[in-house]
């Protein structure tokens, strides 16, 4: 059997990342993962979170063997089968035919800057259509703000991602929260992170 992709980077936030989950979210719960990618964060949140239910997604179908895999070699039963999902394909699940109406929490970690720009307001409009009304959505990922001067690495990275693709980029914090608010959704908290990268915290606007 093939080995399953692995990233680097998601091994060096997976932890951190989890320490931020663990302070926000409640004991117990069902979340839904966009974006999965590899499965290593939906791998290492199920195990240290034993009491979630986890429900990981990928837009691209080769990715879903990589969590799959992952899953299966670690032996996690709280981690459901892995559904393909393009967060710019509304809406977003059959969901009488699979379980997926509502979540307690949702999580998106290095999507916004490797995706077109339209993909915010769906991933918004997504976590206002299936987070349960006192549920959360996180973001993980590099930002640009509004009164803070971009690192040379990110403005590198930047340049790199619209290089490769011209509606990649690093993305204004302040455009995401605009989308949200469109969405019905509001920015929490912000937590500065490891590499220059923010976790964002967001809530439904009704909550
Ligand atoms: C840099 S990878 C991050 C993967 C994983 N979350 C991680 O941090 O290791 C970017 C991810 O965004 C996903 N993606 C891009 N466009 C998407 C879309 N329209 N809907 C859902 N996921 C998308 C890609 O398939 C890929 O898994």
């Amino acid at each position: 059997m093939a080995q399953p992709d692995f990233s680097p980077s998601a091994e060096r936030n997976k932890q951190p990342i989890l320490d931020v989950l663990l302070h926000h979210l409640p004991a117990q719960g069902k979340a839904l993962e966009v974006a999965s990618g590899t499965g290593q964060h939906v791998q290492w949140f199920a195990k240290h979170m034993p009491q979630w239910m986890w429900q990981p997604t990928e837009v691209h179908r080769g990715a879903l063997y990589n969590i799959e895999v992952r899953v299966a070699d670690a032996g996690l039963e709280n981690v459901l089968e892995a559904l393909q999902l393009d967060v710019c394909t509304e809406p977003w699940f059959d969901t009488a035919a699979q379980n997926t109406e509502q979540f307690d929490a949702m999580v998106c970690i290095n999507m916004l800057h490797i995706a077109p720009w339209v993909a915010c307001g769906a991933l918004m409009r997504g976590a206002a259509r299936h987070l349960k009304p006192s549920a959360l959505l996180v973001t993980y990922g590099p930002y640009f703000e509004n009164g803070v001067t971009p690192t040379p690495s990110n403005l590198e990275f930047d340049e790199s991602l619209r290089a490769h693709d011209p509606t990649w980029g690093i993305r204004q914090r302040e455009a995401v929260e605009q989308e949200a608010v469109k969405a019905g959704m509001r920015l929490r908290e912000r937590h500065a992170m490891p590499s220059n990268n923010l976790l964002l915290v967001w809530e439904r606007a009704s909550a």
